[in-house]
């Protein structure tokens, strides 16, 4: 396909993706929150409790409550299609970014694995189906009966995916693969779950007949596990501008930190602490997440301070023929790179200046992490690597 109809259909999938995706995560945000805030007094036994909030200049109130018969609304508001708009979305630029590039730009990566980009695409979507039957599998067999249990090997499955996928793709589309699995559990549990749990509930109010609690406490349970995939699902889509995370030495152990840290910082948001007992909290498990992140990333090498040693002189002429060779194909005006059309991000390195504009980039994409070029396209060798990092060392000189 050309390159500028995939970009055009990136932008839009990606917008709409973004719309639905706030809107989800908003509304499972808000109605999570009321749900904590409810206030029981003085309620009858069908009530949940009420509570009021003050917005766009007047008083909401809201009254969580099972409903008879006759009190069944005349218009009523239910909240899927933004879980269904976000999975479809997603589904789409999955295709657009990851399937559809000629040659896998950024699917595969020789650095990481041999496997041909046929076989990373059956991969990458045997990971997510199988992924999610698992999980629902396990959930239909167990969650009545043994929850621990279901809940251990869910851990698992998770595991397994954020060790196992980065062994085989590319970081990014890894980071990616992991957020598609976590994201389908969800929108599954919402399609398969939560949404026909409601649809019975009610029918049950329209007939009048007693209400099938289990019914509301099997969506619960599957509302609960969508509530805590939801910071590391985030985490995992902004993740694409963080090769700090995904192009490290230790993408896996860096995206297990993120998963942990993002669920322990909305546990600590779910369960109703007292201010003075969950700030400490929040900022702990932040603040253990940053630690963990500054070394995995690198962060040793900053404390190590200064090398002893003068850094060996290199001369920018040997720079500039590396830069010439690996990364102007695609980083010029006008690349030869037949899957660019413009300069990927209008990162352009043709002349000296450009090349001293984007020092800090350059150390940061190949030679603290190794995500660029881009699936190691154009053979960058690891002495060339180590050459850039002596210059960027020495100063990043033009001479
Ligand atoms: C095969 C094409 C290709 C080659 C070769 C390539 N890049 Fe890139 N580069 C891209 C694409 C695509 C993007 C945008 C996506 C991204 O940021 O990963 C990009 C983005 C960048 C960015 C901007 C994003 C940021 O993180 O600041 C920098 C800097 C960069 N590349 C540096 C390099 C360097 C240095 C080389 C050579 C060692 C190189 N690239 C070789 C395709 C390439």
């Amino acid at each position: 396909m050309d390159p500028n109809i995939r970009e055009v259909l990136d932008l839009v999938a990606r917008w709409i993706h973004l719309i639905a995706g706030i809107m989800w995560v908003g509304n499972s945000m808000l109605f999570n929150w009321l749900d904590r805030n409810l206030d029981k007094e003085g309620k009858g036994p069908r009530s949940f409790g009420e509570i009021w909030l003050l917005h766009s200049g007047a008083y909401y109130q809201v009254e969580k409550k099972m409903l008879a018969k006759e009190e069944y609304p005349r218009v009523l508001h239910w909240f899927k299609w933004q879980s269904y708009t976000t999975w479809i979305s997603g589904a789409c630029l999955m295709a657009i970014v990851y399937y559809m590039p000629s040659g896998g730009a950024y699917l595969v990566d020789s650095n990481v694995s041999g496997i041909s980009v046929d076989r990373a695409i059956d991969f990458g979507l045997a990971t997510i189906v199988g992924g999610f039957v698992f999980y629902d599998v396990t959930w239909r067999v167990l969650g009545k009966r043994n929850e621990k249990l279901a809940t251990a090997l869910t851990l698992l499955l998770v595991g397994a995916a954020v060790v196992g996928i980065p062994r085989v793709l590319a970081g990014r589309a890894a980071y990616m693969h992991v957020g598609a699995l976590l994201g389908t559990i969800m929108a599954g549990n919402v399609f398969l779950h939560i949404v026909p749990s409601q649809r019975e509930l009610v029918k049950a109010t329209q007939e009048g007949s007693t209400k099938d609690l289990e019914l509301s406490s099997h969506a619960k349970q599957r509302s609960i596990h969508n509530n805590y995939f939801t910071f590391p699902l985030l985490f995992i889509m902004v993740s694409n501008h963080f090769p700090s995370t995904y192009g490290s030495g230790h993408a896996a152990l860096t995206l297990a930190v993120l998963i942990v840290t993002g669920a322990l910082v909305r546990h600590f948001l779910n369960i109703r602490f007292g201010f003075a007992q969950w700030v400490p909290a929040v900022l702990g498990t932040i603040t253990a997440g940053i630690v963990a992140l500054f070394f995995l990333a690198g962060g040793q090498e900053v404390l190590a301070g200064k090398p002893k040693a003068p850094p060996e002189k290199i001369a920018f002429s040997r720079v500039q023929l590396v830069i010439n060779d690996r990364c102007v194909p695609c980083h010029a005006k006008k690349p030869v790179d037949p899957s660019m059309q413009t300069a990927p991000n209008n990162v352009v390195l043709e002349t000296p200046e450009q090349i001293k504009q984007y020092a800090e980039r350059i150390k940061i994409r190949a030679v603290v992490g190794k995500t660029m070029p881009l699936s190691n396209k154009t053979n960058m060798t690891e002495e060339e690597r180590g050459l850039l990092g002596k210059w960027l060392l020495g100063g990043a000189n033009l001479d």
